[in-house]
């Protein structure tokens, strides 16, 4: 048997093909009718079918990352396999042509093109090539909201310890009268020596959305460089990269793309390249070609080559329609919990404010508690958030494999717990 396997590979290997063996969960991911016009529960509850989950628990927190459907940890296990089978084979006659394949789907995906995209591992690598490399004055100054996520705040200030930097935070509000509130403080705040803007699409802590593109583009009026942290956007909010205006977006892709674990996404608009010295040394490339910033060495081949039916996945449910869903999910759950006395909601719940993701406490509980609860007697898995921002509560954050049943349990229990 693994001998017949290991015949297949290596003669496929020899046809020159790119594709791994085609496995069951392919087979009925093509069979599975994404088109149906009527996407009630029955349709939710097959997508839901096409992961496989622990069932001792549900899990409330995709934020952390998002499970692989069958169909993509297939693809991406048949490569671990064949790439482990012939490894100096692979990375010497496939693996450039491979990745560039995964650049493409991916570009195409996000509404770029392929010279703007660099593949990393993480939001965090990402978010450093830009921070640690970005050329600018010496009296230029980074402007950034009080809800970044932590890597990105140390990254920051380690560019300042470094290069003496100036970073300045503006304080924006978790509840504000309209997004339009957001873009004034945050242009607001902009001075004479401000020189570049960061901010989040989607604030890791309470899944409030920002309103990116009004804001960059009102900064790019200015003159000013924009950086977007999509750690939580991409593949979530129903809006492309190109959409934004930005120059530089970060993104993870195993968060809401559901890509293998271990990848990410550099978006660096064309043209300004050279704005930037590569984290990894490089001077093989020219100053303006992207692939100076990709300079990485030996890489987990199997895990980037994943992406693609990542993304083919996404494309069949439909960017909007994933987006619509998780909406429809979070207010399934926050709807009826909103209004009770006892319960705080840590985030804007109006159209375009917010997706999948939302904060919820309870009053004199504290969030790690209330999280143990949860579990140990609900089987419920949520993450505690007890930041000095503000925001004390549960990160709620349901997916497609996620049902209105794991909802309503959900609920139930919070409604119980709240007295
Ligand atoms: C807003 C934001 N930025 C960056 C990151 C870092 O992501 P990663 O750990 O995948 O690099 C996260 C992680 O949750 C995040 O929420």
């Amino acid at each position: 048997m693994a001998n017949s396997r290991r015949n297949f590979i290596h003669k496929s290997l020899a046809l020159g093909s790119m594709f791994p063996l085609f496995s069951m969960s392919q087979k009925r991911i093509q069979n599975f009718s994404f088109d149906s016009a009527n996407k009630d529960e029955a349709y939710w509850r097959d997508v839901a079918s096409l992961y496989r989950q622990n069932v001792d628990f549900i899990n409330l927190e995709s934020g952390y990352f998002s499970p692989s459907p069958e169909s993509v940890k297939d693809y991406w296990i048949n490569y671990v396999e064949e790439i482990n089978e012939s490894p100096s084979y692979y990375m010497r006659t496939k693996q450039t042509q491979m990745r560039e394949k995964v650049r493409e789907t991916l570009a195409s995906y996000s509404g770029v093109s392929s010279e703007e995209i660099c593949l990393t591992r993480n939001t965090t690598e990402s978010m450093n090539i830009i921070i640690q490399g970005l050329k600018i004055g010496d009296d230029d100054e980074i402007l950034r909201t009080n809800l970044e996520y932590p890597n990105i705040i140390q990254a920051l200030d380690m560019r300042e310890k470094r290069y003496g930097t100036k970073i300045r935070v503006v304080d924006v509000p978790i509840h504000p009268q309209d997004q339009n509130e957001i873009v004034e403080k945050v242009i607001g705040a902009v001075n004479d020596k401000t020189k570049v803007l960061l901010i989040s699409h989607m604030v890791f802590l309470n899944g409030q959305v920002f309103p990116v593109k009004e804001v960059c583009t009102k900064a790019k009026e200015m003159g000013l460089i924009t950086i977007v942290d999509g750690a939580h956007s991409f593949s979530h909010v129903d809006m492309d990269i190109s959409e934004i205006g930005c120059d530089f977006y970060a993104s993870s892709l195993h968060k809401w793309l559901g890509a293998p674990l271990g990848n990410g996404l550099l978006y660096v608009r064309k043209g300004i390249v050279e704005k930037l010295w590569p984290l990894y040394g490089d001077t093989q490339y020219e100053e303006d070609n992207i692939m100076k910033l990709e300079h990485l060495g030996t890489r987990p081949c199997s895990d980037q080559n994943g992406i693609i039916p990542a993304v083919e996945f996404n494309l069949k449910i439909g960017k909007k329609n994933k987006s619509k869903r998780l909406k429809f999910l979070q207010m399934r759950w926050a709807d009826v919990l909103k209004d009770h006395k006892n319960i705080i909601i840590n985030t804007p719940l109006g159209e375009g404010q917010s997706f999948g993701i939302a904060n919820v406490g309870i009053k004199n509980i504290k969030p790690g508690d209330l999280a143990d609860r949860l579990f140990d007697e609900y089987n419920i898995f949520t993450v505690p958030i007890d930041d000095d921002r503000g925001i004390r509560g549960l990160r709620v954050s349901p997916n497609l494999y996620s049902t209105v049943e794991d909802i309503d349990k959900f609920i139930d229990a919070m409604l119980k717990i709240a007295g």
